[in-house]
């Protein structure tokens, strides 16, 4: 079984010193340990990045179609602004599940349009840490594990 990429955007390493009224206390670090472990107790195996840059983001994405069987995507702020991510997605036939720690829904009105969701199987946003390995069980769920 190939693993489930989770794919993480620009200023999600910061997360811990990340304005922790918003984001929380969680390390990205800590995000991955604990995608690992959801994704261990469904048969999973994981492969958790994180970049600055948009453009390895998309070569990624493209790799994920070969290596990946589903793929976790927080896009960070280029989930807000990127056509090339998006573009990228759109190339792809794995399954990408979209996830924000935050409730972007509820936050200021340039982070409500989300232009990578429409590419994406779902989305979901708002529950923290747990936006993740909700992520993680829907991706299982989608490869049927
Ligand atoms: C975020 C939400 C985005 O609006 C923001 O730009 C981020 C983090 C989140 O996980 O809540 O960098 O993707």
């Amino acid at each position: 079984m190939k693993p489930i990429f989770v794919l993480n955007g620009p200023n999600l390493s910061r997360l811990g010193k990340r304005e922790p009224g918003v984001y929380g206390t969680a390390t990205l670090a800590d995000i991955e340990a604990l995608c690992r472990a959801e994704a261990q107790a469904l048969g999973h195996a994981i492969d958790f990045r994180q970049s600055e840059r948009e453009g390895e983001l998309i070569e990624w994405l493209h790799a994920a179609d070969d290596a990946a069987c589903a793929v976790v995507l927080n896009p960070a702020a280029y989930g807000h602004t990127s056509i090339a991510l998006l573009d990228a997605i759109q190339s792809i036939a794995v399954p990408v599940i979209e996830c924000h720690l935050s409730n972007i829904a509820a936050r200021e009105p340039f982070r409500h349009t989300t232009l990578t969701a429409r590419a994406c199987r779902g989305a979901i946003f708002g529950f923290g840490a747990a936006s993740y390995t909700l992520a993680i069980r829907a991706a299982a769920a989608l490869v049927g594990q």
